[in-house]
């Protein structure tokens, strides 16, 4: 080994001890006859000594060398501090230095490895492996590695087995576009990379192996978010055997075991909500339970009393943010316009203040009365201090456009606090979704989800008022999880596939391997998939999952380190019999 000791590890204990260190130089101080030097590794980092009275000359002339990122390997007496460093754990000690070996030097880095970095995103993402030096960002792919042993743990002592599932396969029907490879020995061919392994664990179960789970990269060619990347890992699972219960059972109890074991956090038992309660309440299939702001319809209140937007709209729908009633007029338009923003598209804002001394002063007061506005007020249970915002419209629209409203007035009061986590299942989503551009019903999870089994006559009648049997797991406004019971006949996929527009040819073609297998003795059988990184960044206080991927790309899907996607090679091309039309670039 290069060193007796890491850079997190020595304490006054230690003082007397002859040590090596190991690591990168952080900072060099040099006040002339004296040369302090911070090094730095993945553990801590210690304070370096070099004096001109005890040192060689050599010694110092080299120390006043060093520049930042050098790697080098120091010898010396661990000594106790005259001026203590009480931020560190080592803190209390320096080494006085009698030996120094420059392992490597480094050139200057583009921006500085500290905690508090001078380096903007996208030149941290070309020298990521800089970047990853950084202690807040090591952590937070420590804690991505505590996570994934903890997942293992929990989910090997509830008898799953990993299975690793191929990742040259072909198209899986999750939504996104596939990511394709093309395939030299089949020339014109293709293999898609796996938007989930959805299939092949639910062929395992038909195999028998009864409780399924793997750690796995996921790929999808989808516009990306903070909390999109085009590939992506997921703790996929699957059980035979089961019904819903059980599997709400099991993965809250994987929850509750990492909140448990890598944050300390006891979690509560996890709410459940309907899909249409989560629609009505908070406009959102993931709501936000931090807060409860939830919608109050007012149409019964709002509409006949004169004022035409509410007489016209389909909804008139509002939230009561409490003690906000304070709220100056200069705030009240700013969130106006917020709402009037075309990402948020609503067309105006009405407010009612119930103020500190019992009277309701709103923006329509030509419209409603005192008495109405008390009624508005009893619907909302607002009190005194308590703001109402209210917005009206095409009922769909409207909820969403409430929604955003609800989560902003939740930010600006202080309401999502990151280390409070209110985890929630939202169930009974809707089997098919309308797609007006393609104008046919799309599955909303994926076509192997199974419909209620009470909804199943709807299915020629009123398609899009099936239910499925299909749950997300939602904390803090994020969706964390999904799945579902799965289809497990070969008659109900072949119905389920004409509903979605398959002729029975293209059904075959693309699925005739799981039908096939449905015939062979298949088992009932369920599954989810957790989203990982969403699951670290969560664990983590950050909405972006970025920090959380060692790797990971940037916002229009490069990854700008290593400059990819790529060119090919022509012979490359010839070799795979691609023919690249030429395509000007815009
Ligand atoms: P679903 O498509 O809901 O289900 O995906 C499961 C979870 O994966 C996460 N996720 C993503 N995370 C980061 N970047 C992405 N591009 C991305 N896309 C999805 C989300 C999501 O909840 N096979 C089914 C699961 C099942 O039915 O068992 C599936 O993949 O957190």
């Amino acid at each position: 080994m290069l060193r007796t000791h890491t850079c997190g590890e020595l304490r006054l204990e230690h003082v007397n001890q002859e040590v090596t260190l190991a690591g990168w130089v952080q900072r060099v101080r040099n006040k002339g006859g004296l040369i302090w030097v911070d090094l730095r590794d993945r553990y801590g980092l210690t304070q370096l000594i070099f004096e001109e009275d005890s040192s060689e000359k050599a010694l110092l002339e080299k120390a006043a060398e060093l520049g930042r990122e050098f790697v080098v390997q120091a010898t010396g007496k661990v000594i106790e501090r005259t001026s203590k460093n009480d931020y560190i754990p080592t803190g209390s000690i320096e080494i006085k230095v009698t030996a120094l070996e420059v392992l490597n030097a480094a050139k200057v880095p583009p921006f500085k490895i500290e905690d508090e970095t001078d380096g903007g995103e996208e030149l941290r993402m070309k020298y990521r492996y800089l970047d990853l030096r950084r202690n807040v960002i090591r952590e937070k792919l420590q804690l991505r590695h505590k996570m994934m042993q903890e997942t293992r743990k929990y989910m090997d002592e509830q008898d799953f087995i990993e299975v690793e599932t191929p990742v040259l396969i072909k198209s899986t029907p999750e939504g996104a576009r596939d990511f394709v490879v093309p395939s030299r020995t089949n020339p014109g061919e293709f293999y898609a990379l796996p938007q989930s392994p959805q299939t092949f664990k639910q062929l395992l179960m038909v195999s028998g192996f009864d409780r399924y789970f793997q750690i796995v990269k996921c790929f999808r060619d989808e516009d990306l978010r903070a909390d999109r990347q085009p590939e992506f890992t997921q703790i996929d699972c699957e059980m035979a055997f089961v019904d819903q219960e059980d599997i709400l059972n099991t993965f809250e109890g994987l929850t509750k075991h990492l909140f448990s074991k890598v944050k300390g956090v006891e979690l509560e038992e996890v709410k459940r909500m309907t899909y249409a309660d989560a629609m009505k309440y908070y406009g959102n299939d993931k709501p936000d339970l931090r807060f409860d702001m939830k919608f109050v319809e007012l149409n019964d209140l709002a509409k006949g009393k004169g004022f035409g937007i509410f007489d016209q709209a389909e909804l008139v729908v509002g939230i009561c943010a409490k003690g906000a009633a304070e709220y100056t007029r200069k705030q009240i338009d700013a969130l106006t316009e917020w709402v009037k923003r075309p990402q948020i598209g609503a067309k105006g804002m009405i407010y009612a203040k119930y103020n500190a001394d019992g009277t309701i002063k709103s923006s329509v007061d030509k419209f409603y009365s005192a008495d109405d506005l008390q009624d508005w007020a009893d619907a909302f249970g607002a009190a005194q201090g308590d703001l109402m915002l209210v917005l009206s419209g095409d009922a769909d629209k409207v909820r969403k456009q409430l929604s955003e409203l609800r989560l902003k007035m939740g930010e600006e009061l202080g309401l999502r606090d990151r280390t409070v986590f209110k985890p929630l299942w939202v169930m009974d989503f809707p089997l098919l979704e309308w797609d007006e551009e393609t104008e046919r019903f799309h599955a909303m999870h994926h076509p192997f989800t199974s419909p209620k089994k009470e909804d199943i006559p709807l299915l020629d009648s009123d398609p899009g008022a099936v239910r499925a049997n299909a749950y997300d797991l939602v904390i803090n406004g994020v969706e964390i999880g999904g799945g579902s019971i799965r289809i497990h006949d070969r008659a109900t996929q072949q119905l389920m596939f004409k509903h979605l527009g398959f002729t029975e040819e293209e059904a075959q073609k693309q699925f005739g391997f799981l039908m096939e297998a449905f015939e062979y003795g298949a088992p009932p059988h369920g599954g989810i998939a957790f989203g990982f990184d969403r699951l670290c960044a969560i664990f983590g206080g950050s909405d972006s999952i970025r920090d959380y991927i060692a790797f990971p790309k940037n916002n229009s899907g490069r990854d700008v380190m290593i400059d990819s996607p790529s060119s090919i090679a022509d012979e490359q091309l010839k070799e795979l019999s691609i023919q690249l039309a030429v395509v000007a670039k815009s």
